[in-house]
């Protein structure tokens, strides 16, 4: 049984779904805590499910350095097998990244690599999209850049703002982290080789965009 550990900053509707889907007897992980950056609203959806909580407030610390530090011995805590991040609206300091990745995991609400960022939907309509999408990735030390799990096209509709274009993603990000926690229970999906291979690829393009033009 694949244990994990949730973290979110917000309302925690992707929390839910992930609750709602690992309470199936048949399903191959268990949430074994949820943890946050502030009181986040989802709090309550982790005590619905009788499921512990820990709170690593942003604000207390003096650097994000020392709020990883803390952030790090909770985790050491629950030594779950997999960290979700669900909503978690902070970029982890590299020690947090180099401790957990590649089994730390994050959702977010546009078509990676477009619209990175704390404010994907938002970006998408800006840039005037007719379509965005959903990811669930590998976090890296980059914003958004680690090496993508799962990801699916939503259409940007006329007379769509942030609320309603966001409330049609969601329900696609639920269903693929549910999906990628699955199969990294299952061992279909191996995360270790996923970040080997991102890697290799990343190097091939560098290799490729050095080699000068033969005549
Ligand atoms: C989700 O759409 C998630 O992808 C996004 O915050 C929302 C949280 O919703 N995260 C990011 O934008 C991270 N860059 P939720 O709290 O209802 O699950």
């Amino acid at each position: 049984m694949l244990t994990v550990a949730v973290l979110i900053s917000g309302t925690g509707s992707n929390l839910r779904a992930l609750l709602e889907a690992t309470a199936a007897p048949a399903f191959p992980a268990r949430v074994v805590v949820v943890g946050a950056d502030r009181e986040a609203e989802g709090f309550a959806h982790a005590e619905a499910f009788g499921i512990p909580t820990f709170l690593v407030a942003y604000e207390q610390f003096d650097s994000r350095d020392e709020w990883g530090g803390e952030l790090l011995e909770q985790l050491a805590v629950w030594k779950p097998d997999l960290v979700v991040l669900s909503g978690m609206m902070r970029v982890l300091p590299p020690a947090v990244v180099a401790a957990w990745s590649p089994r730390l995991i994050n959702t977010h609400p546009a078509f990676l690599p477009e619209y990175p960022g704390a404010h994907g939907v938002r970006d998408a309509l800006a840039a005037g999209a007719t379509e965005t999408g959903a990811t669930v990735h590998i976090v890296d030390n980059g914003v958004d850049t680690g090496p993508i799990l799962a990801q699916e096209r939503v259409a940007v509709l006329p007379g769509d703002d942030a609320h309603r274009l966001h409330d049609r993603i969601k329900p696609v990000e639920r269903r693929l982290l549910v999906d990628v926690v699955r199969r990294i229970a299952t061992r279909e999906l191996d995360l270790a080789a996923a970040s080997a291979a991102a890697l290799v690829l990343s190097q091939s393009r560098r290799d490729e965009a050095s080699t000068p033009d033969r005549p």
